[in-house]
């Protein structure tokens, strides 16, 4: 099993979980049926369990789950691992090492479709990986539909064209692309997510990151810009206007209603400041608040407080003179998180080194153009991100235009890292690439396009 769990007793004999009655709570029901997964079986809800947790064991006598809701759902995906119509008897002890298991998604620099993002979904659940970071705007499109600004997506959410091949020989495709996401698409993925114990944390990447929103509304920014048709860090930033300040809460009012869960993203990394360096009403503003990246997410912080939300952010911001409360991901290298923890902040550990599953995972004949390189597996497999609120994984698509390629870089670092977040035993190396044949065949099942082991 992969995540591998907590306490795991193998007991004499094989049982047919799809033979017996169902009760219990009508979540799992639902759950079981929309899985098309005909696993019966007593499962009661038990707030006795920590969050997360469960217990399950699968005897002669039948199956019984529990737990709580969030942890039964785990159960459900535990149960995917084998066979239901002859299950290995057995009794788990479950429950995870960090509540933060994320995976991020990057639908800015190329639209995925929202098919995929359900499909997505669903494949983190599989790994008991808890929280969709959905990367939703960037300098080459914005996807998210605001109904107050319509041209963030009918301008912002298209390109003229792509780069194509790496971004380094400077070549274009030629071919526009685009699209986006209605309110009404969200508000389904996120009910999709819940069902499967998986929220969705939008980001608003800003105040850099911008380019695509200037395109459509230029009075936000400092020139006149297309949607950018190039990877690579941009020198757009926004203004320091307070006419651009409303209209990001205005932004943010639409995006707290689409996505209910506790944190917005907003960003903050790989901020230029030449804009504001060379304008005098930039300098102002800096003169009277300091650091114009601290002001803008503590600004836009105290407007997402008002809604009851916390802010997440990249861990720039601690160079940055942050307000409190925030929740950082430190991604610039291992040190990052503890720092952040070590100044009194909430981190989740993301460091390239470990979890940057957009560069490639090693060399062989024919290999899709990567970012960059290597994240092997193993070195994912061995990431030790010590006292953090969770890890996560990060899937850039610049060089991912379809969701083959997604999945064939997501997978199988995906499934080491869900192992990081959830397991506290021992590493073993050799045990996990055991392990990972009986996974791959799951993900087979699936029809996942994963990346064959070395
Ligand atoms: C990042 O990779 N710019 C967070």
């Amino acid at each position: 099993m992969i995540p591998l769990p907590r306490q795991y007793t193998p007991l004499e004999g094989t049982l047919d979980l799809t033979a017996l009655p169902f009760t219990g709570p009508p979540a799992i029901a639902e759950l079981l049926a929309e899985l098309g997964f005909p696993v019966a079986g007593e499962w009661i809800a038990d707030n006795t369990f920590g969050e997360e947790a469960y217990w399950l064991r699968a005897d002669q006598s039948g199956l019984k789950v529990r737990g709580r809701l969030s942890g039964l759902r785990w159960a459900v995906q535990t149960l995917r691992s084998g066979t239901a119509s002859a299950w290995q008897s057995c009794e788990i002890h479950d429950a995870p090492r960090y509540s933060w298991r994320g995976s991020l998604l990057d639908v800015a620099r190329w639209h995925l479709p929202i098919e995929f993002l359900h499909r997505y979904v669903d494949l983190m659940a599989l790994h008991k990986l808890n929280r969709l970071h959905l990367h939703l705007t960037d300098d080459q499109g914005w996807r998210f539909e605001v109904k107050r600004y319509p041209r963030l997506t009918t301008v912002g959410g298209f390109r003229r064209e792509s780069m194509r091949g790496h971004y380094y020989n400077f070549a274009f495709d030629g071919t526009p692309h685009g699209g986006f996401y209605t309110q009404h698409e969200l508000k389904n993925l996120v009910a999709y997510a819940k069902r499967r114990g998986v929220e969705i944390m939008p980001e608003i990447d800003l105040p850099g990151h911008t380019q695509a929103a200037i395109a459509a509304y230029p009075q936000i920014g400092f020139e006149n810009v297309e949607v950018s048709t190039m990877w690579g860090i941009h020198d757009q930033v926004l203004n320091t206007k307070d006419a651009t300040v409303e209209f990001i809460k205005h932004v943010l009012d639409e995006v707290v209603e689409v996505f209910p869960f506790e944190y917005v993203h907003l960003g903050g990394d790989e901020v230029r400041s030449l804009q504001w360096q060379h304008s005098p009403a930039a300098q102002a503003r800096a003169d009277s608040v300091g650091d114009l990246l601290g002001w803008w997410i503590g600004t836009l912080a105290t407007h997402l407080a008002s809604h009851g939300r916390k802010t997440a952010v990249w861990d720039e911001l601690l160079d940055a003179d942050p307000p409190e409360g925030l929740l950082f991901f430190g991604w610039r290298d291992v040190t990052r998180a503890p720092a952040a923890r070590a100044a009194g902040y909430d981190a989740v550990s993301c460091p390239h080194e470990h979890c940057y599953f957009d560069w490639s995972e090693g060399f062989r004949p024919g290999e899709p153009t990567a970012i960059n390189g290597f994240v092997p597996l193993e070195r994912v497999y061995r990431f030790e991100p010590g006292e953090v609120t969770g890890v996560q994984g990060q899937l850039w698509t610049e060089y991912l235009p379809t969701p083959a390629l997604v999945e064939y870089r997501a997978f199988p670092r995906l499934a080491a890292l869900a192992e990081v977040g959830w397991s506290q035993a021992p590493k073993d190396f050799a045990g996990f690439k055991d392990r990972l044949r009986a996974h791959l065949s799951l993900l087979d099942s699936l029809n996942v396009n994963y990346r064959p082991v070395d």
